[in-house]
């Protein structure tokens, strides 16, 4: 088979290495992909939202099945897009539809699903400018701290949690007002949970489905879990109070309730499904829906797949996925994210990067980095992760730890206290 993934992080990369191990593939392409993902598959530097070129990929390359990594293409509807195409329609494409990808890019939508089909979740009331001030009167009912959400795609940015009752009244104010543009023109305005959080990651054909490893992120760029967020600055998997009692509530609660409910409402859901979870004394909550796999969960979780994730892959497409078998590997698995100086503010690309034939024992997952001559350089903010087995959290985190002090380029950063609300 002739595999496109789309995207260019390091969930990419690390999907990528995954499929590349199946016998089933036979040519592997990443649009736009990476200095990483250049190893192992061809690059197609085509962007993730630009349809009329992955078109043209596609068909210039004869590509049976697409992998669609990030969830803006989802929400823009790329499946549709190809359902849509006499040429495209019997391409096989592993990410949901846009009513599905409306789980992700619409929260006021995917907290009116989790209540209509009774999955539990923070209560809510979602906020535009017709009730704006019931909207201030229901965040003056709430408990500090208070936690505003943009309804839409707001690139990672669209969750305030504030301390302040007068600081979070004026931020409600200015997200209605515009602070995300048309995706804050409503704004959800939700109970706080005190608990710990983890990823659920579920791989589903619409009726089927697969329940794959849950993994921690970290997504404060200081120790401790403190300062700004990020993107996500590493993972671990498994989660140890993730254990069967609370998976068990997952899938019964969670899981089998919003398959149902996809279902219920005629929607199609080929794809990845990420539940981001609250454990509230050993019962899940829900506070978000995605539609695409964890970045950079997914450099962690796929290092403990055992199964051929093509043979996965073509259970979505053909719908059987049932029939499939998943055998994940019993060991730990962990990433920890090397980041550019300045990241999650400023910070300057094209750093020159060093020593990463060095590497021994651990997987390289490149995120923001391209070639440069004969150099790979730094192109993001989070730059590589660095992945490793291990049979304890320790011992995973410590293979990662010796790697990551290996790799070198100007203004390096990375945190060096992963895992230590797990233990
Ligand atoms: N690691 C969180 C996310 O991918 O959204």
């Amino acid at each position: 088979m002739k595999v496109l993934i789309i995207g260019s992080g390091g969930r990419e990369h690390a999907l990528a290495w995954k499929v590349k191990q199946s016998a089933k593939v036979d040519e592997l392409f990443v649009a736009p992909g990476n200095a990483g993902t250049a190893e192992i598959a061809e690059n197609i530097n085509v962007g993730v939202t630009d349809f009329a070129a992955i078109k043209e990929a596609v068909l210039e390359k004869n590509i049976d099945l697409v992998v669609v990594g990030p969830e803006v293409p989802l929400v823009e509807g790329i499946h549709d897009f190809f359902l849509a195409d006499e040429q495209l329609k019997d391409i096989a494409v592993v990410g949901p539809v846009k009513a599905g990808a409306m789980l992700e890019g619409s929260k006021d939508f995917a907290k009116e699903f989790m209540a209509k089909y009774d999955i539990p979740t923070p209560g809510y009331m979602t906020v535009n400018t017709e009730n704006l001030e019931e909207g201030v009167a229901f965040l003056k009912t709430m408990k500090a701290p208070y936690v505003l959400k943009a309804d839409g795609l707001a690139a990672g940015k669209g969750v305030l949690i504030i301390n302040d009752i007068e600081e979070a009244e004026a931020s409600l104010r200015e997200m209605i007002g515009g602070m995300f543009g048309d995706a804050s023109a409503k704004v959800v305005v939700e109970q706080h949970l005190t608990g710990i959080e983890c990823s659920v990651f579920v791989l589903t054909d619409g009726d089927g489905y697969k329940i794959l490893p849950v993994a921690k992120d970290y997504k404060r760029i200081g120790e401790g879990d403190t300062g700004l967020n990020t993107g996500g600055m590493g993972a671990i998997t498994p989660v140890p109070f993730a254990d069967e009692e609370f998976m068990n509530k997952v899938e019964e609660r969670i899981v089998k309730r919003t398959i149902n409910g996809l279902k219920a409402e005629g929607i199609s859901y080929q794809g990845f499904l990420f539940l981001g979870l609250f454990n509230c004394e050993g019962d899940p909550y829900i506070i978000e829906y995605n539609v695409r796999m964890g970045d950079p969960e997914t450099e962690a979780v796929m290092l403990r797949v055992k199964s051929d994730l093509m043979e996965l892959f073509e259970g979505v497409a053909e719908r059987n996925l049932a029939e499939r078998e998943l055998v994940l590997d019993e060991r730990t698995a962990c990433t920890v994210m090397l980041v550019s100086g300045g990241y999650p503010g400023k910070y300057v690309n094209g750093k020159v990067m060093s020593n990463l034939d060095q590497v021994d024992g651990s997987v390289l997952f490149h995120a923001g980095t391209k070639q440069d001559g004969d150099d790979v350089v730094t192109n993001g903010g989070r730059v590589i992760a660095v992945s490793s087995y291990g049979n304890s959290m320790d011992e995973a985190l410590a293979c990662s730890y010796k790697n990551a002090e290996k790799i070198d380029f100007e203004g390096v950063y990375y945190r060096k206290d992963l895992g230590f609300d797990l233990k």
